[in-house]
C-alpha cells in the first residue's frame, strides 16, 4: 500500500522521510551540549575547505569544518621516512607565487622557495613493453614559442582564470579535444609539459580544451613559463594543515573522523545530524558550504533537489594514484618516464604509470598512476592498480638487466586520489552545464568549493573562494 502511495505521487515519498528527520531535529533528541550553533557549516577539510574556514575565522565569523578523516589536508599528503626523518610530499606540492598564496602562508608561518628542481638523470621507456624508447622533446626556444601563442589564446577569455565562467554559446575552440586544439593553433609543443604537469586527467589529447584549461590556464601558465612556481621550505606542505588543524581544534571549530548523516537545508538555515567519534551532534548553521567531490553517492546525506542532482549527475571524473615504493632496482639518481615510440606526441598508454623518479629518500622512489576518464567515481580496483604497478617494475628489470636489479618492491605508502578532476563533457559543457552548476550557489543556504567548481590547483581554489565564493557566504551574515 506505502509502496503504491509513492509511486502515485512522489510528493507523499517524502512525508515517511520528513517524519523521520523531525524526529532528530526535536530540541528533545539533543541535549544542548550537543548543539553546535554556527554561521558557516563547512564540509570537508582539503584545500578549500580549510582555506574557507580559516578565512571565514579571520572574518570573524563562527564556522565549523566536518572531515571525514582524523586529518586536515584533502590530497595533500607527507610520508616521513622514519629512519631519516626526511619528509616527502607525494600530493600537493606546487603553489604559485601570488599573494594569496604568500599570505595563506605566512599566517601559519611555512616558509616558502622557488621549485625549481635540480638537475636528474631520466630515462625514457615504454613500459608496456620496458624497452627504452627515443623521444622528441621539444627545444626550450619552441616550447617558449608555443607558450606565447598559448598565452594569447587565454587572453582572450580572462574570466576563465577566476572560474569556470564561459560565455554563451560556449566557443567552439574550448570545446575541441586538446589535441585537434594545439594542432589547429600550432602549439603541439606544449603537449609533453601539460601531460607531465597535470597529471590525473587521463588521455589529454581527447579532453576538451577547457577541461585542460581549467588548470594550465593563465595564472599557471605564467607561472610555469617564469620559473616562478614555489614550495615549502621544509617539503612539508602537511605543516600548514597540521597547524591549521591545531587552531581549528582550540576554537572548537573542526569535527574529524565525522560524517553528516542526514540534513535539513531551507530559506532559513541548515540543521546537520554528524556522527562524530563522540557521540553524535546536531550542527545548527546559517549557511552551509560543500567542498566535497560532488558525487551522488557521498551527497545522499544533503537530500538534493532535482536541479543539483541533474547537474551531478553529469560530472565524469578520473582515477588518480599516488605511491611511494622501496626497492625499485632502479638506482637513486634517476627517474624513469613513460613513453611511446609510436603514438602522438609519444605519450604512453593510459591505464599506467607517468614516471617513477627520486623522492630524497635512499632506496625510495615516488610512482604516479592515472586513469582513463570514466563514468565510475572509482574507476580501477587499488588492488588492480598496485599489481599493475609491481608488474610494471619487474617489466622494466627483465627488459634493462643492466640497469635495473631484479627485486620484490614494495608499498610504503599507497593512496587513490579518486574521483579526480570532476568535469563535464564537451556535449553537456556546450549546453551550458556549468552555468546551471554556479547557478545552485546560495540555494537553500547551501554554497560549493572544491575542485570541481575550479580546478585541481590549490592556489587558483583559495582565489576562487576569496573572489567568488566568500563573499556570497558572507552576504547577508
Ligand atoms: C597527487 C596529487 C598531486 C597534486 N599536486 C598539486 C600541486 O602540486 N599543486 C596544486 O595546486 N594542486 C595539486 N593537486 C591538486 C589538488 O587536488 C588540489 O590542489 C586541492 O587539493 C583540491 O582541493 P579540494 O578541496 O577540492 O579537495 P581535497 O583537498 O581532496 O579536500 C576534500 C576533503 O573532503 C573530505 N571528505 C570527502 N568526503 C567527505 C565527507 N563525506 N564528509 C566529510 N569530509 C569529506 C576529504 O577527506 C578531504 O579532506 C594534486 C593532487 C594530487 C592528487
Ligand atoms: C615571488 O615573486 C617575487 C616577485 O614578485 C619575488 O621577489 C620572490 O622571490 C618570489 N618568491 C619565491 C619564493 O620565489
Ligand atoms: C635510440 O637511439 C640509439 C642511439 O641512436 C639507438 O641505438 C637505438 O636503437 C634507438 N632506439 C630506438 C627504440 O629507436
Ligand atoms: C627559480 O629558480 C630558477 C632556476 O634556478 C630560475 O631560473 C628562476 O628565475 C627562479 N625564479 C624566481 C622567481 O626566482
Ligand atoms: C610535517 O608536518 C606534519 C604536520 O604538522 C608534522 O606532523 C610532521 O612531523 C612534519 N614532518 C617533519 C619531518 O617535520
Ligand atoms: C643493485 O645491485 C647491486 C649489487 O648487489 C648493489 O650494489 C646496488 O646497490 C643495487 N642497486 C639498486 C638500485 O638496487
Ligand atoms: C559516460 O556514460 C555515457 C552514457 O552511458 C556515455 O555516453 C559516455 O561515453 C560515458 N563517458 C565516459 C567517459 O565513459
Amino acid at each position: 500500500m506505502r509502496f503504491a502511495a509513492c509511486s502515485a505521487t512522489l510528493a507523499l515519498c517524502w512525508l515517511p522521510v520528513a517524519l523521520a528527520y523531525s524526529h532528530h531535529y526535536g530540541s528533545s533528541a539533543f541535549k544542548t551540549e550537543d548543539i553546535i550553533v554556527r554561521d558557516v557549516a563547512i564540509i570537508g577539510g582539503g584545500s578549500s575547505g580549510t582555506h574557507a574556514a580559516i578565512s571565514l575565522k579571520d572574518k570573524g565569523k563562527s564556522i565549523v569544518v566536518v572531515e571525514k578523516k582524523a586529518r586536515l589536508g584533502g590530497h595533500t599528503e607527507t610520508y616521513t621516512d622514519p629512519s631519516t626523518g626526511i619528509p616527502v610530499d607525494y600530493g600537493v606540492v606546487f603553489f604559485h607565487n601570488n599573494t594569496i598564496v604568500k599570505n595563506y602562508f605566512n599566517r601559519f608561518e611555512v616558509p616558502l622557495v622557488n621549485s625549481s628542481n635540480g638537475d636528474l638523470r631520466s630515462g625514457d621507456f615504454d613500459f608496456r613493453t620496458g624497452n627504452p624508447v627515443n623521444i622528441t622533446r621539444p627545444s626550450p626556444e619552441a616550447l617558449g614559442a608555443a607558450f606565447v601563442k598559448y598565452i594569447a589564446f587565454l587572453s582572450q577569455y580572462p574570466a576563465l582564470d577566476s572560474g569556470l565562467f564561459l560565455s554563451t554559446p560556449v566557443p567552439d575552440d574550448l570545446l575541441l579535444p586538446f589535441g585537434e586544439f594545439v594542432a589547429k593553433y600550432g602549439i603541439g609543443d606544449v603537449v609533453q609539459t601539460f601531460f607531465t604537469t597535470n597529471q590525473g586527467i587521463g588521455d589529454i589529447l581527447t579532453l576538451p580544451v577547457i577541461e585542460v584549461m581549467r588548470v594550465n590556464g593563465l595564472s599557471l601558465t605564467l607561472q610555469g613559463a617564469s620559473n616562478s612556481l614555489v614550495t615549502t621550505a621544509r617539503h612539508n606542505t602537511s605543516e600548514l594543515y597540521g597547524k591549521a588543524q591545531n587552531e581549528l581544534l582550540s576554537a572548537d571549530s573542526l569535527l574529524l573522523s565525522s560524517e553528516v548523516k542526514s540534513s535539513s537545508r531551507t530559506a532559513t538555515g541548515v540543521e546537520l545530524v554528524v556522527k562524530t567519534p563522540s557521540g553524535k551532534k546536531l550542527i545548527r548553521a546559517k549557511k552551509l558550504l560543500i567542498t566535497i567531490p560532488p558525487r551522488l553517492e557521498f551527497l545522499h546525506p544533503f537530500h538534493l533537489d532535482h536541479r543539483e542532482r541533474a547537474v551531478f549527475t553529469k560530472l565524469i571524473n578520473f582515477g588518480y594514484y599516488t605511491s611511494i615504493i622501496k626497492d625499485t632496482g632502479i638506482p637513486d639518481d634517476v627517474m624513469v618516464w613513460n613513453y611511446a615510440q609510436d603514438t602522438p606526441y609519444n605519450l604512453p598508454q593510459l591505464p599506467g604509470i607517468y614516471l617513477i623518479g627520486p623522492n630524497g629518500i635512499p632506496g625510495m622512489k615516488n610512482v604516479y598512476y592515472s586513469s582513463q576518464r570514466s563514468n565510475a567515481t572509482f574507476p580501477i580496483p587499488d588492488s588492480n592498480v598496485k599489481a599493475d604497478i609491481v608488474t610494471t617494475i619487474k617489466r622494466l628489470q627483465a627488459a634493462n638487466p643492466g640497469q635495473f636489479n631484479k627485486t620484490d618492491p614494495e608499498f610504503v605508502v599507497y593512496s587513490s586520489h579518486a574521483p579526480f578532476y570532476l568535469g563535464a563533457s564537451p556535449e553537456d559543457t556546450k549546453k551550458g552545464i556549468y552555468a546551471e552548476m554556479y547557478a545552485l550557489q546560495g540555494l537553500r543556504n547551501t554554497y560549493w568549493s572544491g575542485a570541481a567548481w575550479r580546478a585541481q590547483d590549490s592556489s587558483m581554489l583559495w582565489k576562487f573562494n576569496e573572489e567568488v565564493v566568500l563573499p556570497q557566504v558572507l552576504a547577508g551574515l
